[in-house]
């Protein structure tokens, strides 16, 4: 704690630096500075206490700061023990009117290569606001990707009304190594204050969640019903998963595989797992770059579409020998086997960008008889089999893309944060309205949030005459297309 402010970042002179990136961000990302600008008098988040668990970048530097501008008490973490760019961090501690003696900014508990212990110590401290009289009081709104910090409420209150040690079933986590983690932290708040969880989630009015994986978290509580609170699912704006899933992953995974080994891609074949929004921007950076790429589908249509933009489709297994780079995209488990890893060339790479590294094996890895590890770099490591023949593993098996580079740029972060934003507006306002179930954005915002950015870019809309607009049964000012209408 300095200057009544907790965080936990590298380094706090790092926030000059941070500052500086943040400043150019802002300009590259219109829709935020516009909702600024639409609510600076307003403030429709003042007495928010968000929870915020999203990697600590520049890009999330400026969605915190436009929280913050809004009216929002919050503190944050990011859901990456890789991801975090410290200079971010150190900015958003310090503020823009502070120093790093005298921080004014905002608590965050994040820095690159965390252990899983710390992060999940620092997840927790998400939980620890203070209220005018300085007591501990819990947040009102989480703001989450991949779903941790609405994970750990949910557990933290299974423990406390059965009082069993709640399981977390092989699809919720990664590694068991991870769970353990979990329950540690959950039993140590157990033990300080038994009724913990279950008060953080009476005050919680509703969740946002940012990815693929997190939402179907999301819906696989409300199915059950056990979902605590009501959440919106802003993967699903088309200006988010179109795009950033899309179009940010194809500049980010070229940045991380150029970072962290700078092979030439061209001339080569790389094999990507999965061909949703994330796998289809990955295959099309690929072969920009010239590689051959082969694409690994279960579902027929994705694979068909993979196809027709000229793609190769094959099984993992029959293409592995080939490859020398493997992507995983999938969000599922169990992709890349050791079995596999051990028939991949030699100093092939292997990386994954879906949101947990379960994708990859591996713990499995690092069991091989005989198998060594040479670390080449932060986030770069070399595994030898005892053949002699290596693979080149990225970031651990986690999100490559933010682990070995720094994510996906700010103009496409404008968008999918833009969603955030009216997203917490809404449940943190109308949170009375919803109930404990998973919802999206209507569609006129989602158009509100591309208009800003087309406008940004210089791009001018045609606009519908008043018959025109009757003709095809839209309104003149939108929304534009049906809700099954898939883009
Ligand atoms: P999606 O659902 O559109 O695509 C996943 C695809 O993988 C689907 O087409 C599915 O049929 C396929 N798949 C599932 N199991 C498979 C298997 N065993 N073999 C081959 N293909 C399989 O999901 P989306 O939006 O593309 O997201 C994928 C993952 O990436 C999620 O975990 C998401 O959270 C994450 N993500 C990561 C980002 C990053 O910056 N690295 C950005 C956005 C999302």
């Amino acid at each position: 704690t300095r200057n009544g402010i907790d965080f936990a970042v590298a380094d706090l002179g790092l926030a000059e630096f941070g500052r500086k990136e943040i400043r150019l961000a802002e300009h590259e990302m219109p829709g935020l500075m516009a909702l600024r600008r639409e609510y600076a008098e307003a403030r429709p988040l003042h007495g928010a206490r968000i929870a915020g668990s999203l990697h600590m970048t520049v890009q999330t530097a400026v969605l915190i700061e436009t929280l913050v501008s809004l009216g929002a008490d919050v503190r944050w973490v990011s859901c990456n023990i890789f991801s975090t760019q410290d200079h971010a961090a150190a900015a958003i501690v310090v503020g823009p009117h502070g120093a790093p003696e005298e921080p004014k900014g905002v608590p965050v508990f994040a820095w690159k290569g965390e252990t899983l212990p710390e992060y999940w110590w620092a997840t927790e401290q998400l939980f620890n606001f203070r209220d005018a009289d300085g007591e501990i009081v819990g947040p009102n709104m989480i703001l989450d990707d991949g779903g941790d910090a609405t994970l750990l409420v949910h557990k933290g209150v299974e423990f406390e009304t059965t009082g069993v040690v709640p399981t977390v079933d092989d699809d919720d986590l990664t590694v068991a190594e991870e769970y353990r983690i979990i329950l540690d932290t959950l039993r140590r708040s157990l033990a300080a204050d038994p009724q913990r969880w279950t008060r953080v989630s009476a005050d919680i009015r509703g969740v946002t969640e940012e990815t693929t994986t997190g939402v179907h978290r999301l819906y696989h509580l409300a199915e059950q019903g056990q979902l605590l609170f009501p959440a919106i699912n802003v993967n699903d704006s088309v200006t988010k998963s179109k795009f950033d899933n899309k179009y940010g992953i194809r500049h980010s995974l070229i940045d991380g595989i150029n970072r962290a080994t700078d092979v030439l891609i061209g001339g080569k074949v790389a094999v990507v797992a999965g061909y949703g929004d994330v796998g289809k921007g990955s295959a099309e950076a690929l072969s920009g770059q010239g590689a051959r790429v082969i694409v690994a589908e279960v579902d027929p249509i994705c694979a068909l579409q993979a196809l027709l933009e000229g793609f190769q489709v094959a099984r993992l297994d029959d293409v592995i020998g080939q490859a020398d780079l493997v992507i995983t995209t999938t969000g599922n488990k169990d992709i890349v086997t050791v079995e596999h890893m051990a028939k991949m060339k030699h100093q092939a790479i292997l990386g994954n960008v879906g949101h947990f590294d379960n994708e990859i094996d591996m713990a499995g890895l690092a069991r091989y008889p005989g198998i060594r590890r040479i670390n080449i770099k932060p986030q770069v490591d070399e595994w030898v089999f005892p053949d002699g023949h290596s693979i080149i593993v990225l970031s651990e098996g986690r999100l490559m893309n933010l682990g070995n580079a720094t994510g996906h740029p700010s103009f496409v972060m404008s968008n999918s944060f833009s969603n955030q934003v009216i997203a917490q507006i809404e449940l943190f306002t109308k949170h009375e309205e919803y109930s404990k179930d998973v919802y999206r954005l209507p569609k006129i915002l989602d158009e509100k949030v591309a208009r800003i950015h087309v406008q940004a870019l210089g791009g001018e809309l045609t606009k519908l005459t008043k018959d025109q607009a009757e003709y095809i049964g839209v309104d003149v000012e939108g929304p534009f297309k049906p809700e099954h209408y898939r883009y």
